[in-house]
C-alpha cells in the first residue's frame, strides 16, 4: 500500500540545510585564530513552523493512504481554467464560471434546498478566510476531504474551532486533512463564526454516502479540490484493507454541487465487523463507542460528536490524527484509550459501519 514520504523528504531537505549551514559557519570561521579555544556550537535557526502543520515529533510517514487524499500531480483533471464562460448544472437555474467556484465565496446553485445563509457561509472575507459553503458545501453536507457539518452541536464545533486556534488540533500526515481549516479558524471573527455554526446545525440529516462492500474497486487515483478520482483507464483493483470513497458524480462534486453524495466502497465484510467493535468494544478490547457517542451514534450532550453516517474518509482521518496524538484538543483526551488500541483493519471497520448508518 502507498505510503506518505513527504516528512523523509522534509527532514531531509531540514538535515541539508543544517548541513549547508555548518559548512558555511566553518568555511567563514576558518582564517579565525585555528588554535582558539573550540567555539560554543552556534545552534542553527530553528525552521520556520512551514504553514499549519503539526510539530514535527507528531507528523507521520506511516499511516495508510485512504484517509488522506493527497494533492494530484501537475496535469490532472480540474476544472478549466477560468475563461470566463459559466458552468451549468442540470436541474439549476443558476451558472458559476471557475473563479466563482474556486474563488472566496460560495456558489448556490439550489438556494431553495436549503435555508437563507449567513455571509460568512455564502461570502467570507477576501484576505481573512474563505467562506465555509466552499469547501463544506453550501448546505454543510461536506466532502471526504472536509467534514460535514450540519446537524452538529454548536458548542462541540465551537470548541474546534477553539482547538485549532491553539494548535491542538493538527492532521497526522503534512499537508493533509485539517491543514486548510487551521487559518480559516485562526481568520474567522467569533460572531462571524457563531452565525455559520447555527445556520449549519439547523439544517438537518442529510443521506448523503453510499456504502457499498466489494472486492474489488475502480482504479483511483488523487483528483482536484483532494477528491479521489476514478481512474480513466477503467482498470479494476482489489480493495485491500482500505475505503475507497469518490464522488457519486466526480463534475457535479467538482462544481460544488451540495444535492450530490458519495459513494464509500468499503471491504466485505466490514460493516458487520464494524457494528460488533462499535457496540461491544469487541470483547473488552476498546470501550464500546457507543458507550459515549449514544446508543444510536447520534452524540451526546455539547462535548461528544455525532458519528453516524459521515464521511468515512472524515472518520479515519481523526482516528489516526487522536492516535498519533496530532489532535490533542481540549476534549480529546476521552479518546485516547480508545484510539491506541485500534488497528488499521478496525479503523477501516468502524469507519465502514459509522458511515452506514443514518445522520
Ligand atoms: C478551505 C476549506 C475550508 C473552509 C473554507 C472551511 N473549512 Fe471547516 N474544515 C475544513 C477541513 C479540511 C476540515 C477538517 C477535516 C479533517 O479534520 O479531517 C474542517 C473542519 C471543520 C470543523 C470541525 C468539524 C468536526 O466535526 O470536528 C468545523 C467546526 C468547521 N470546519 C467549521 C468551519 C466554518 C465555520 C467555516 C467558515 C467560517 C469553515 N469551516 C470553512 C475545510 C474548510
Ligand atoms: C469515553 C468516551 C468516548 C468513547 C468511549 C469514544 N469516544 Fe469518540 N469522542 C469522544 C469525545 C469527547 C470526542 C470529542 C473529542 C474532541 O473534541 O477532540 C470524540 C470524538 C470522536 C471523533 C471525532 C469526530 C469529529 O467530528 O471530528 C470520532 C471520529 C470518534 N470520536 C470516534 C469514536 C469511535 C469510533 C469510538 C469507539 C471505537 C469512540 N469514538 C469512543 C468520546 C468518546
Amino acid at each position: 500500500m502507498p505510503r506518505h514520504r513527504t516528512v523523509a523528504v522534509s527532514a531531509s531537505l531540514a538535515l541539508a540545510a543544517v548541513l549547508a549551514c555548518s559548512v558555511s559557519l566553518a568555511a567563514f570561521q576558518a582564517p579565525a585564530t585555528p588554535a582558539a579555544t573550540p567555539q560554543a556550537v552556534i545552534p542553527a535557526p530553528a525552521r520556520a513552523r512551514i504553514s499549519y502543520e503539526a510539530p514535527t515529533e507528531l507528523q507521520h510517514t506511516d499511516l495508510p493512504q485512504w484517509p488522506y487524499t493527497p494533492t494530484p500531480p501537475p496535469g490532472s483533471p480540474a476544472l478549466p481554467p477560468d475563461d470566463g464562460q459559466p458552468h451549468h448544472l442540470p436541474g439549476s437555474t443558476k451558472a458559476f464560471t471557475t473563479k466563482e467556484i474556486d474563488g472566496v465565496g460560495a456558489v448556490d446553485w439550489f438556494p431553495d434546498s436549503h435555508p437563507k445563509a449567513p455571509a460568512p457561509v455564502t461570502e467570507g472575507k477576501a484576505g481573512v478566510y474563505r467562506a465555509c459553503g466552499t469547501c463544506h458545501l453550501i448546505n454543510g453536507y461536506g466532502k471526504s476531504d472536509t467534514e460535514n457539518l450540519n446537524g452538529m452541536p454548536v458548542a462541540y464545533m465551537q470548541q474546534q474551532l477553539e482547538d485549532m486556534k491553539g494548535d491542538l488540533r493538527h492532521a497526522a500526515v503534512v499537508n493533509m486533512g485539517v491543514i486548510t481549516m487551521i487559518p480559516v479558524a485562526k481568520g474567522v471573527p467569533t460572531e462571524d463564526a457563531k452565525a455559520a455554526l447555527d445556520y449549519f446545525h439547523s439544517i438537518g440529516p442529510a443521506k448523503w454516502i453510499r456504502v457499498v462492500e466489494a472486492d474489488t474497486v475502480p482504479k483511483t487515483i488523487p483528483g482536484p479540490h483532494r477528491l479521489t478520482a476514478v481512474d480513466a483507464s477503467g482498470a479494476k483493483e482489489p480493495i485491500d484493507n482500505r475505503i475507497i470513497e469518490i464522488p457519486e458524480s466526480f463534475d457535479r462534486t467538482l462544481l460544488r454541487d451540495p444535492t450530490s453524495g458519495f459513494i464509500a466502497y468499503v471491504p466485505v465484510g466490514s460493516v458487520k465487523k464494524g457494528e460488533v467493535l462499535v457496540k461491544t468494544g469487541g470483547g473488552g478490547r476498546i470501550m464500546a463507542c457507543t458507550a459515549c457517542h449514544g446508543a444510536d451514534l447520534h452524540g451526546m450532550g455539547d462535548t461528544i460528536p455525532p458519528l453516524a453516517g459521515r464521511s468515512p474518509s472524515a472518520t479515519g482521518r481523526q482516528l489516526y490524527d487522536f492516535k498519533t496524538g496530532a489532535r490533542h484538543g481540549k476534549n480529546s483526551a476521552m479518546m485516547k484509550p480508545v484510539v491506541e488500541k485500534l488497528t488499521d483493519e478496525d479503523i477501516v471497520n468502524i469507519s465502514a459501519y459509522l458511515a452506514s448508518l443514518p445522520q
